[in-house]
């Protein structure tokens, strides 16, 4: 819901601060989880296969900004009206242009992280990013960069493709505008064959205007994804044109495989194609081969063949055994063009009256809806991060991801794909126009092989489509729904709708998404008893990390059971749709925090509060409630943190998230009693506060009575005296593209993190690493995310730094920043940085 104005909240709750030592025990296995991960290793990556070459094109670019009014201050570019007038004439991408002065830098880059806040209300959507019409001088971005194409390539197709930027892109190549992209998540590409000079340098500049947005939430600037560079033989595969679908009967799948070979050269060809299916540990265990096919110049075949696996290991979220296929066109005795596509083999099926079942078992969809920028780095994600994002997710419980409500960024669908992680993937507007079908049309082509993908969401709460004009809605809706089916049959298409689902879009869907409003679906179900109904959208509880009080003056909620007037707790919307069999499941708002959306506060609130996680991943404490229903583990936590000086007798409510029978609880020693846990609920205290401990000791139920199988305490520390500094990972690949992603804790005498430390720390980083980015999940600090220097917030910061290109050490040394507050000892780490064979790159 676009939230301009600030809102009135129901909150309740006490006091103040945060769980470290809970927050530590997740991260370790988060570590754990991503340890077995590879390194930059994208589907992109992997699917080139010899002879096509697919290189990165994320190095070694240059940046500045232009103007989005003055043509003069950038660089001259629509100063008169000829620009366009004739072919070659743009001087800035030739080789005589002078960018010596301009940045350096690397892509992913989202400049927008990089811009002052401003304090403009009408900017609240965008995190208070000086971005749009009214911000000229910050919304344009230029980037250009040299690079040689060796004489050899010649004869080959040249492609440069971007996995997505933010926003209206123009592209220029040695002197020639090649073509456009207007919108933020889809991904374009344009063949430069004709354009490049071989044997020689080129010049490639792109012009990025994010004046104009795409959503209601903070969605970065620039070139924010990744760039390739693709060279292929003339007669090549098409692009995301190759297929892999499957069916599961008895023990055995079936594997219908096609695709689409185009012939760009000069002479007709006779075309074979081929299809070798590996498993995960690259063993070959079916072949294909589809009849030849004469192809003319210019045009293209498809091709298709089936194959058979007896015994296929199934994706599923617990084992998410992957299967490639390597497609190979071969014509004149030579291999000409080959990919590899990633795919699975499971059934997911969607059943009106038993709700969701992969596999032919019965699984809830415990899902989290998510936006994509993240704490330090903004949209500019790198891949380990975003892996790293998804295993804090997977951590509680989680197994889908709502990609809201846009098209998600590559490496997020591989991670979903490699970690068992199911997924709505949305697209961004909900529209038949040829630029919304385009959107949606590439989303589905680039993405059906991934297993992952359970469901394609056409759109999320388009109001007038659903009431006002819900004529048009229901034309644009069956258009859009029809298209999908024709590129993907394998899938059911809905969408996230704000309402009753009675009129409008909702009639096109294969299923129906509810979001919020929990009077709607049993009444729907009742009267729609065929159709199968999940939670599109649930819950917008909202909590500030480590915060047990709500106070409108510092901008925090607490992190009780806080909501918006149209959201539900997580107890409320998980109760609803957990113990309805025929409910799917549902996708709560959100994941983790994101920039924009302050609700329920407006500045200097910078992000949302909605999440379960804040903006760097670190766990609120409802994370635990979800863990406990979620997850198969017995799951015991207690908050708040016990560090309330200054409250000496208040009477302070002392929560716990358990899935065991039983819980005690102790104050300094004093029993306040024993509650049982109801299902899907929590116990709570309330406890007069006195420094000291309180402990709670979980039960469950065995034959021989109550056992006691966890305990958790809180401890009043002393103040902060020395800093902590521990990484998910303390050895990185050295291939430019690597993160590890500190953890920074202040600790009193006695080694206990400090859960109310608020110091102020500078990270001093050396060797062969950079600081990418720093946050503390802070919904209202307006500290810089890249100054190499943060204030903890309830005791923790974060600190991303990325390896170079050259094996050795980054060191990072945290030492207390300013000449105020008390002397800490600093903290230092090593993180290795290991050789290895970077990923092909232009060079
Ligand atoms: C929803 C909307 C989300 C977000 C959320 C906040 O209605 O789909 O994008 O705005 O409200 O509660």
């Amino acid at each position: 819901m676009p939230v301009i104005s600030r809102r009135n909240l129901l909150c309740s709750g006490a006091a103040l601060s945060a769980s470290s030592l809970v927050a530590q025990s997740a991260w370790g296995r988060v570590a754990a989880l991503m340890a077995g991960y590879p390194g930059a290793a994208s589907a992109e990556a992997q699917a080139a296969v010899a002879p096509r070459e697919q290189l990165l094109f994320d190095f070694g670019w240059k940046f500045q900004f232009g103007h989005g009014s003055d043509p003069a201050r950038d660089l001259g570019f629509g100063y008169g009206q000829g620009d366009f007038a004739k072919t070659g004439d743009f001087a800035f991408s030739k080789a005589k242009f002078d960018d010596s002065k301009w940045r350096k830098l690397n892509l992913p880059h989202d400049w927008a992280v990089e811009l002052p806040f401003v304090r403009d209300e009408e900017q609240q959507s965008h995190g208070y990013k000086p971005l749009g019409r009214r911000y000229p001088e910050t919304s344009v971005g230029w980037y250009r960069r040299e690079f040689e194409i060796p004489a050899s390539d010649l004869g080959r197709r040249i492609a440069v493709e971007f996995d997505g930027a933010f926003r209206d892109v123009l592209i220029f190549v040695n002197g020639c505008f090649i073509g456009r992209n207007d919108n933020g998540y889809a991904p374009f590409r344009f063949d430069l064959t004709d354009f490049l000079s071989y044997g020689e340098k080129n010049y490639i500049v792109a012009r990025v205007d994010a004046s104009f947005g795409d959503g209601w939430f903070y969605e970065g600037a620039g070139i924010y994804r990744h760039v390739w560079l693709t060279k292929t033989d003339a007669l090549h595969l098409g692009k995301w044109e190759s297929t892999v679908q499957t069916a599961v009967s008895g023990g055995s799948a079936t594997l219908t495989l096609g695709t689409v070979v185009q012939n760009e050269g000069k002479q007709a060809e006779s075309a074979r194609v081929s299809w070798q299916i590996l498993d995960a540990a690259g063993k070959t265990v079916a072949t294909a081969e589809a009849a030849p096919q004469s192809i003319a110049v210019d045009e293209s075949a498809s091709f298709t063949a089936g194959a058979r696996l007896a015994n296929p290991a199934l994706w599923s979220v617990d084992a998410p055994n992957l299967y490639s296929a390597i497609v190979t066109v071969e014509a004149a005795g030579k291999v000409r063009d080959a990919e590899r596509v990633s795919f699975g083999v499971r059934t997911a099926v969607f059943d009106a009256d038993k709700g969701f079942f992969l596999n032919g078992k019965a699984l809830k969809i415990q899902g989290t809806c998510n936006h994509q920028d993240h704490a330090g780095v903004g949209a500019a994600v790198p891949d380990r991060l975003q892996w790293f994002r998804l295993g804090v997710l997977r951590e509680m419980g989680c197994n889908a991801v709502r990609t809201s409500h846009n098209m998600p960024t590559p490496e997020w669908v591989e991670g979903c794909d490699r970690m068992g992680m199911m997924m709505m993937c949305e697209t961004r507007q909900m529209s038949s126009s040829p630029e919304s079908l385009a959107q949606l049309e590439v989303m589905i082509k680039r993405y059906r092989n991934s297993p992952s993908i359970i469901l394609w969401s056409i759109g999320n709460e388009e109001g007038h489509l659903q009431e006002d004009q819900a004529e048009q809605g229901a034309k644009i809706a069956a258009t859009m729904v029809r298209r999908a089916h024709e590129l993907d049959p394998t899938r059911v298409v809905s969408a996230a709708v704000n309402g009753s689902n009675k009129k409008g879009v909702s009639d096109a869907f294969d299923i129906i998404g509810f979001n919020y409003n929990l009077q709607f679906p049993d009444e729907y179900h009742k009267e729609n008893p065929k159709r199968s109904i999940y939670g599109s959208e649930t819950s917008s509880a909202i909590s500030t990390r480590g915060v047990y009080t709500t106070d409108p003056l510092r901008n925090t909620v607490n992190a009780y059971n806080s909501v918006v007037p149209w959201g539900e707790t997580a107890e409320e919307w998980w109760t609803f749709y957990g113990t309805r069999e025929w409910e799917a499941g549902g996708f709560a708002w959100t994941g983790f925090d994101y920039r924009g959306e302050p609700t329920p506060y407006g500045w200097p609130s910078i992000n949302s509060q909605f999440g379960i996680v804040d903006m760097c991943g670190f766990p609120k404490d409802t994370f635990y409630y979800y863990k406990s229903w979620w997850g198969a583990e017995p799951v015991l936590h207690l908050f708040p943190h016990w560090n309330f000086e200054g409250r000496e007798g208040d009477e302070i409510p002392v929560w716990v998230y358990s899935n065991l029978d039983e819980v005690e609880l102790f104050v300094n020693g004093k029993s306040l009693g024993s509650q049982k846990v109801p299902r899907l609920g929590h116990v709570e205290w309330k406890a007069k506060y006195e420094p000291g401990v309180i402990e709670a000791r979980g039960s469950q139920y065995g034959s021989g009575g109550g056992q006691v199988v966890l305990t958790e305490k809180r401890e009043t520390t002393g103040p902060a005296v020395a800093i902590r500094l521990t990484a998910d990972r303390t050895e990185i690949d050295a291939d430019g593209e690597d993160v590890a992603i500190l953890k920074v804790e202040a600790l009193d005498k006695e080694g206990r993190a400090v859960p109310t430390a608020s110091n102020f720390i500078g990270f001093k980083v050396s060797g062969d690493g950079a600081l990418i980015g720093v946050g503390n999940g802070d919904p209202n600090c307006q500290e810089s995310d890249k100054e190499p220097k943060r204030s903890l917030f309830n005791g923790l910061a974060q600190v991303i730094v990325q390896s170079t290109r050259r094996d050795g050490e980054i060191h990072i040394e945290a030492v207390k920043e300013g000449w105020d507050g008390p002397e800490l000892t600093p903290a230092k780490l090593a993180i290795k940085t290991k050789k290895v064979e970077p990923r092909p790159a232009v060079g």
